[in-house]
């Protein structure tokens, strides 16, 4: 039975993004069916709402999401962020980021998977400006946010052969907000005594993830900790770029690239689509079909190997058509069975 994918096409870059994982996706004859959703700031611009209410009734009917990047302008009064919304209408608590060195990373051996919690904390929308000359921003943390989250981490590690978690908090500073966060990872950690667990300051872990990228494995922290770091690992493996993520709740999954609408380059046809089409290898074996997003990947892994057709962001001079076209080149010539 054939799978609905809501597909939010997106800003800046997002459209030739999109497209061109529609068009490897077509290549893998998986029984997918599109229903395209049109959300972001150009929908705000021209009609004065970023989704409506009856394409959030869509969404939810859908198997998954696959989005583009939807920009989030600093200075538009009465815009929210629709990735915001999207990930606490759908209650996607755990964004999953994988880095995984390539053969264009400048960093070797990294293999770190990322859970970031993903509808509390600083993002909880609560601002305000008491006073003149006074803003709050209200740090909201909970501790069946936190316990999911982190339970989430924990699971994920054993299921998958993994050895160490760390949690990433500033306790000693947000006594009340990451206490509980930590108070809370320590209570789960005891019910997984073959995972090690390491708990490591913010800023410190900023500084370590350079200094010794390979001693992480599993990271597990909140909302706006996890949206930094995810930036910062992200120039280990070589581009924002190339980096896939899951927004996964209990009851709906969100699949979309960790960068943003790149403006400057949009129209140019020269965006990576790479991120993307790793966020739909993750779609596929979300949906089931594992065969088809190891060969996915796998074509991706080639295309990245071989290195003669690169975007300009991985150092290349490739349009993304050519790109697709090298990406699809490994998906026909591997047809049927995966490396
Ligand atoms: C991300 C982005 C978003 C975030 C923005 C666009 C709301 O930076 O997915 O990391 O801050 O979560
Ligand atoms: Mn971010």
């Amino acid at each position: 039975m054939s799978k609905r994918i809501a597909v939010i096409r997106g800003d800046g870059i997002g459209p030739e993004i999109v497209d061109a994982t529609l068009e490897v996706l077509n290549y893998l004859e998986v029984p997918l069916e599109y229903v395209f959703i049109d959300a972001g700031l150009a929908r705000w611009k021209r009609e004065g709402v970023p989704i409506s209410e009856k394409d959030l009734e869509i969404i939810e009917k859908c198997d998954a999401v696959l989005k583009g990047p939807i920009a989030t302008p600093v200075d538009r009064k009465g815009y929210r962020s629709v990735n915001v919304l999207l990930r606490r209408f759908l209650d996607l608590y755990a964004n999953i980021r994988f880095f995984k060195s390539n053969p264009l990373s400048p960093v070797k051996n990294l293999d770190i998977v990322f859970f970031r919690e993903n509808t509390e904390g600083l993002y909880s929308g609560v601002e305000l400006r008491p006073l003149p000359g006074i803003a709050i921003s209200l740090r909201v943390i909970t501790e069946h946010a936190s316990r999911r989250i982190l339970l989430r981490a924990f699971k994920y590690a054993v299921e998958n052969s993994r050895k160490k978690v760390t949690v990433v908090h500033k306790a000693n500073i947000l006594r009340e907000t990451c206490g509980l966060f930590l108070e809370t990872a320590e209570e789960i950690a005891r019910d997984f005594p073959q995972i090690e667990v390491e708990y490591s300051i913010v800023d410190a872990t900023a500084y370590k993830l350079i200094r010794n990228p390979d001693n992480f494995d599993v990271i597990v922290t909140t909302n706006m900790f996890g949206d930094i770091l995810t930036d910062e690992i992200a120039a280990l493996v070589g581009s924002i770029g190339l980096v896939p993520a899951c927004n996964l709740g209990d009851k709906y999954a969100m699949f979309e690239a960790v960068h943003g609408a790149a403006f400057d380059i949009a129209g140019k046809g020269i965006a990576n689509p790479i991120g993307l089409m790793l966020s739909a290898a993750y779609m596929l074996r979300y949906l089931g079909f594992r065969r088809e997003a190891d060969r996915l990947e796998n074509a991706i892994w080639r295309v990245l190997s071989l290195g003669n057709v690169l975007t300009p962001d991985l150092g290349g001079t490739s349009t993304t058509r050519e790109l697709i076209r090298e990406v699809i080149n490994f998906l026909v010539s591997d047809s049927g069975h995966c490396l």
